[in-house]
């Protein structure tokens, strides 16, 4: 596997992330365009096989925390969890006892126990000692339950007898049949062996059978991991107080416990583990000498080190009906890097120990809610509709005021946002959202475009003087445009844009365009808005090998467009009386035009026929909308728009995703709303008169990030 050390992920956006993980081999394509397009998750109908009374599914967060080291192999951990802070923390762990060496983890044995308690036992003795003379043939007995299990090298090892007493001084034997379940993690195996062999004890016993059925305290599959951490001498005292706290007193060694859990449940869940087994096991050893103990210690090493010690049950499993059932758990196995089901015990006892390590860092240091602070705040300045160009320090005044509040977050973004006025802009360009006929243009059919307006600024500046934009992606096009306008060195280029990248919203063309005016303007050199367009098309040639042009020319001029391309682009402007009342949304993936493109033309070609109808309606569609557009009649253009949406649909460019948010927005009012681009991830658009702040509301509540074609109505 490759190193699970991703640098700056965190910073990704969701389908970079996806990538990033490609690129290293932690997730094959298929895998991971079923996460792009959300079909990993469970059906409802595959669901209502798996337990009664079905009428959904439910759904929690699924991340990444990675840097994890175990034993020399290289893991990254899923984690389904919905707590805040708890990704962060476990990933600064990792990253720490990377540097000291990694996590090392034992585990002696793997075995399940499974439980026949037998009572109405008259001859306790006689009894016991009937079942140990007959301990080969009640071994071999149960190992006949399951041969494929002892096939695959698994089975009964050993079958111990116990002997109970009640409450009211009766007595019970209990039989315990270890058995090794392989990679399984084995409750129905076992729970059959149970069912199969009681009838036997029970008769050797001269008893009745009570209770049949495994036990969740597997302490015989006990997991041991070490991990050293080199830190400053305060925080690393605190901790160990912590955890000599936590060995006296049960009411914080429950909350130090469930620290612990918080990273082993969220692995289980995400690797389709049944964690409530889990949980019971690990409370039940955590109060096996008679008062609840934490799970973890932590002590002074003789090098001055802070050595962390866990010591837990765990079973478990990376194959079963259980895992297989759930396409999560198979990505989230894969993800794992885990080749067995001890080497998935042995990553979620390191994964437990680091995230004890993160809260107890946290709580020797700034407390556990410095973090979640920045996350609350951060959720309030978004729904403060906070532009991003403010929305960081909007962030950092919220903390530092202690005040984090709606109303505090648009009163200070207020401020910011003035004072922020005076910078002036050397270029802007517009972005562009096609309300109508993507895909089919790729066929030289009509489509209706409308400008973003003022949607990128770029400011030039000396070089080294500021930062450099943190753009990778548009290096290219920058050396491109200064290399096609002589700028000389000793000039670099800052960039503002309310605009997401890969996101169907034109905004490679609207970086070229507003960086192109930028030099001209500064440097003086005389270009028309024909020849920042030429040099954009260059750029965007550069980007996406064979552009239609359109996304230059509507971020040069900022006006609605039908156009079509039929070798050559022929545009048409559209004069409108008022700014439209459209609101963009993203979605959480971005869409690779390039492909979603190629994607069509295949399926074009087994339904030919069929797909130049679609084509064909669309262009229709395109003609009429722009004659709605241009009377300003939204009921029409917005009928046109669902239209067009149910097209796209046909041909196979929508997501689960893209959905939902078509029917939030229609739900909030829209007259229409479609995805708009390429699709496949990307954006949607909604057209919505009398009702864009309500719109905007129901998508930015659902996690959305919205635009609006005017900048005051900006929204992060
Ligand atoms: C919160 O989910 C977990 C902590 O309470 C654990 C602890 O206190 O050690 C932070």
């Amino acid at each position: 596997m490759s190193e699970s050390r991703i640098k700056g992920f965190h910073k990704l956006g969701i389908s970079e992330r996806i990538d990033a993980l490609v690129k290293r081999g932690w997730l094959n394509d298929a895998d991971a365009e079923r996460l792009r397009q959300g079909r990993h998750a469970l059906l409802a109908s595959s669901a209502d096989r798996m337990v009664e009374n079905v009428v959904g599914v439910f759904s929690l967060p699924l991340a990444i925390a990675p840097n994890f080291i175990v034993n020399g192999r290289e893991h990254l951990v899923p984690m389904v969890i919905e707590e805040p802070s708890v990704v962060a923390g476990l990933t600064m762990a990792a990253a720490l006892v990377r540097n000291c060496g990694g996590f090392s983890a034992t585990c002696d044995e793997s075995l399940l126990i499974g439980q026949v308690h037998v009572s109405d036992v008259e001859d306790i003795d006689a009894a016991i000692e009937r079942l140990l003379a007959a301990g080969e043939q009640l071994i071999e007995e149960s190992n006949g339950v399951h041969p494929r299990l002892l096939e695959r090298g698994g089975g009964v090892r050993d079958i111990e007898f116990h002997r109970l007493e009640l409450g009211d001084g009766r007595h019970v034997i209990a039989a315990h049949i270890l058995v090794d379940t392989c990679d399984a993690m084995g409750a129905n195996l076992v729970n059959t062996i149970c069912e199969a062999i009681a009838p036997t004890i029970a008769e050797l016993c001269a008893g009745r059978v009570a209770l049949r059925i495994l036990s969740n305290l597997v302490d015989r599959s006990i997991l041991r991991c070490r991990a050293v951490f080199d830190l400053a001498e305060e925080i690393r005292d605190g901790i160990v107080l912590a955890s000599d706290i936590a060995a006296v007193d049960p009411y914080r060694a429950a909350t130090h416990n469930k620290g612990i859990m918080n990273g082993i449940d969220a692995l289980a869940v995400a690797t389709g583990n049944d964690w409530r087994a889990i949980e019971a096991g690990a409370h039940a050893y955590a109060a096996r000498e008679g008062r609840y103990k934490p799970l973890s210690h932590w002590f002074v090493g003789a090098d001055g080190e802070l050595v962390g010690e866990i010591e837990i049950p765990l079973k478990p499993g990376t194959v079963g009906g259980s895992l297989t059932a759930n396409p999560a758990a198979s990505i989230g196995l894969a993800l794992a890097g885990v080749s067995s089901a001890i080497e998935l015990a042995e990553l979620m006892a390191a994964v437990g120990l680091a995230q004890n390590f993160a809260a107890l860092r946290a709580l020797a240091s700034t407390g556990i809610q410095a973090g979640h602070m920045k996350l609350h705040a951060r959720s309030v300045a978004s729904s403060a509709g906070v532009s991003d160009k403010v929305f960081d320090a909007v962030v950092d005044e919220l903390i530092a005021d202690g005040d984090v509040k709606v109303w505090k977050a648009r009163e200070i973004a207020a401020r910011l946002d003035e004072s922020g006025s005076a910078d002036t802009p050397d270029g802007i360009a517009a972005g562009k959202v096609i309300l109508l006929g993507e895909h089919a243009v790729v066929y030289g059919k009509h489509a209706l475009a409308v400008p973003v307006p003022d949607a990128v600024s770029a400011f030039v500046v000396e070089a080294g003087a500021e930062p450099s934009p943190n753009i990778p992606e548009f290096e290219a096009a920058i050396a491109l445009i200064k290399n096609r306008l002589d700028v000389v060195d000793g000039h670099d280029v800052r960039i503002r844009s309310r605009l997401p990248v890969a996101m169907g919203l034109g905004a490679s063309a609207a970086f070229a365009v507003a960086i192109t005016r930028a030099f001209n303007s500064k440097l003086k050199l005389g270009l028309d808005d024909e020849a920042v367009n030429e040099v954009a098309f260059e750029c965007e040639k550069l980007a996406h090998g064979t552009p239609s042009g359109i996304d230059n020319t509507i971020a040069t001029y900022a006006v609605p467009m039908l156009f079509r391309n039929d070798g050559v682009l022929e545009t048409k402007e559209i004069s409108v009386a008022e700014q439209l009342p459209i609101v963009i949304a993203c979605s959480s993936q971005t869409g690779r035009t390039r492909d979603i493109v190629a994607g069509v033309r295949e399926r074009r070609e087994l339904a030919t026929e069929q797909y130049d109808a679609v084509f064909a309606q669309m262009d229709a569609l395109s003609l009429a909308g722009t004659a709605a557009l241009e009377r300003a009649d939204y009921d029409e253009l917005g009928r046109l728009m669902n239209i067009c949406h149910g097209l796209l649909t046909a041909i196979e460019v929508s997501t689960p995703e893209l959905e939902a948010m078509v029917a939030i927005a229609r739900a909030a009012g829209a007259a229409g709303a479609k995805l708009t681009g390429a699709g496949g991830g990307g954006s949607i658009v909604a057209l919505c008169p009398g009702c864009v702040d309500d719109v905007s509301h129901a998508l930015q509540s659902s996690g959305f990030r919205t635009i609006g074609l005017d900048e005051r109505r900006a929204r992060h």
